[in-house]
């Protein structure tokens, strides 16, 4: 028997929200592990400068602009991989957004369909359109949230979706398992990017939530890239439909 390791050598790793955050550490990681990246955000900009840095790295890159809630889009940023590297080995469904409404009756049509189309919508079709492309031995990973177990009124409509993530994950692996793909899911607690940030500015708060913590403190991005890695890789083969909470306790 061999020892399986983490490395992801000549694998075709798709990221999208990479363009910062923990997107960007995945991408940055799978590509030290040896994988050619395509970057997929909005901002096409800001995918440019992580592809450059992974091309540093002596990887190939490829930066894509997709809206993931937009079908087309999605199957552009699918073409244009396939087109470039000719299979997708990974996915990495990380794009997300987590808008705060102030009760239920402050959810707007708007924020509702943006809500579920960037962190639901987006993801389904992406895993649909992906799967067609990838080899036996195939890997998609959805990052999900803890938000998804422990909902609060803030958190709803992200919430629901990220529950609707977890639910696909089981779906998708029920699916492709045939086809010896497998589908897998990161549920995070809280880790240092800007839209948490965003959604927990002061140092006090922070502190608040640490304290709910059992190893004290807020993770890092990168303290998620390990469990991703682990989960494209052979070392996680006999793994499918599965959460990882992935919480500091
Ligand atoms: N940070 C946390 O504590 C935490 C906890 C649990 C789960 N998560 C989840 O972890 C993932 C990454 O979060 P993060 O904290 O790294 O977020 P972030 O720093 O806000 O980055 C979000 C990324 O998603 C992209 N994005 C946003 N809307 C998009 C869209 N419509 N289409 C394509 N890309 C889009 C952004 O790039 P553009 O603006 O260029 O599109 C950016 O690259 C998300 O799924 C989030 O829900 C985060």
């Amino acid at each position: 028997m061999t020892i399986p390791s983490l490395v992801a050598t000549g694998k075709v790793v798709v990221v999208t929200g990479a363009s910062k955050g923990l997107g960007r550490a995945m991408a940055l990681g799978f590509a030290e592990a040896g994988a050619d990246v395509v970057v997929a955000s909005r901002k096409l900009g800001r995918c440019e400068e992580v592809a450059a840095e992974i091309r540093a790295m002596g990887r190939r890159a490829l930066a894509v602009s997709c809206h993931v809630a937009e079908w087309d889009q999605c199957a552009a940023l699918i073409n244009e991989t396939v087109a470039e590297f000719g299979r997708i080995d990974v996915l990495v469904n990380n794009a997300g957004i987590a808008p705060v409404p102030p009760s239920l009756l402050a959810v707007t049509e708007d924020l509702f369909d943006k809500t579920i189309g960037v962190n639901l919508r987006g993801p389904l079709r992406l895993t649909a359109l992906a799967a067609e492309h990838m080899p036996s031995g195939g890997s998609i990973i959805n990052i999900s949230s803890k938000a998804s177990l422990h909902p609060s009124s803030f958190t709803v409509v992200y919430a629901a979706a990220k529950a609707g993530l977890n639910a696909l994950t089981k779906a998708a692996a029920d699916e492709f398992g045939s086809r010896g793909i497998r589908v897998n899911c990161i549920v995070c607690g809280t880790f240092h990017t800007d839209s948490l940030h965003r959604s927990l500015p002061s140092a006090d708060l922070q502190a608040q939530m640490a304290s709910r913590i059992s190893l004290g403190r807020i993770a890092g991005a990168d303290e998620i890239v390990g469990t991703a890695l682990y989960l494209a890789s052979h070392a996680s083969s006999y793994l499918t439909g599965e959460l990882i909470l992935l919480d500091g306790g």
